[in-house]
């Protein structure tokens, strides 16, 4: 069934903005949460435009009294919540040796921290309705370390466990939990690559099917499939294998 009331956080760019757009192609109400206003501001127009109901929520996920008084306000607005998408998260690949602190905290702050926080601000009031869908975006590098990924996959890794420690948690509460693990995507995170990103989705296209699969409340979406397999098959490899395939396909280890 398609939700009504929803909330997504990251909604003011790249994979959060396009499932904005999607919900709000079914007139649901939307809360869109994100630190620029400005761009929230522009997502709540095309929002409105599509036959959605925009609410503009600007909070940074990673002060938590924040973005619990932006969850809070979305159900006093819309009088419940039937869906939670903590998808703000930043990205950026870095080799361990150039790995600041700083870079690690504030990664570790958004990606581990602010999801989690996000998700627990919604948990009391889905568990007193009985209903109601929690999904966090963590991403096919939390699936098995990546190079020069050290904190980026460490911290899809804690929220993908985070996510289902939390499905088992809520298995006879009613409320449904997903994990959406998305491989390469076009967004403006993206952009700034500058390595190959191979089978990357156009972002239209991975809100649409992230809509349409999250109907039936799976536990896992991940895509595209070639990736998934391939990760999904290096979690049974021996260590020993896996460091040698990864280091034949970047040789920028020490
Ligand atoms: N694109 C991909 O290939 C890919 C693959 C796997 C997983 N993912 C995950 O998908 C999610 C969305 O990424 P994207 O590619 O769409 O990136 P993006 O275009 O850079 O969007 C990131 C969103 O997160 C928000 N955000 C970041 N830090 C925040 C904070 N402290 N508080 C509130 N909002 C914050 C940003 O908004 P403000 O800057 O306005 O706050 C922005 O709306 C991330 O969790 C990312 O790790 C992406």
């Amino acid at each position: 069934m398609m939700p009504k009331t929803v909330l997504i956080t990251g909604a003011s760019s790249g994979i959060g903005r396009a499932l904005a757009l999607e919900y709000a192609k079914g007139g649901a109400k939307v809360a869109l949460v994100a630190r620029r206003r400005e761009l929230l501001d522009a997502v709540a127009e095309e929002v409105r435009a599509l036959g959605g109901e925009p609410l503009v929520l600007p909070a940074d996920v990673t002060k938590s009294e924040t973005v619990h008084k932006a969850v809070c306000d979305a159900i006093v607005a819309f009088g419940g919540l039937d869906l939670v998408i903590a998808n703000a998260g930043v990205g950026g690949t870095k080799h361990v040796k150039d790995t600041s602190w700083a870079f690690s905290e504030q990664m570790i702050d958004a990606n581990v921290n602010g999801a989690i926080a996000t998700l627990l601000a919604a948990v009391p009031h889905m568990v007193a309705r009985g209903s109601g869908q929690l999904v966090g975006v963590s991403s096919i590098a939390g699936l098995r370390a990546l190079p020069n990924s050290a904190v980026y996959s460490a911290s899809k890794a804690a929220l993908s466990t985070f996510l289902e420690a939390t499905r088992i948690d809520l298995r006879s509460s009613g409320v449904k939990v997903t994990d959406i693990q998305p491989g390469f995507v076009t967004t403006p995170a993206t952009d700034k690559n500058n390595f190959k990103m191979p089978f990357k989705w156009p972002v239209e296209k991975a809100a649409t099917v992230i809509v349409k699969r999250l109907q039936r409340a799976p536990s896992v979406i991940a895509f595209p499939w070639p990736l998934v397999t391939a990760l999904r098959i290096a979690r049974l490899l021996p260590d020993a294998v896996y460091d040698r395939l990864v280091g034949a396909a970047d040789p920028r280890g020490l």
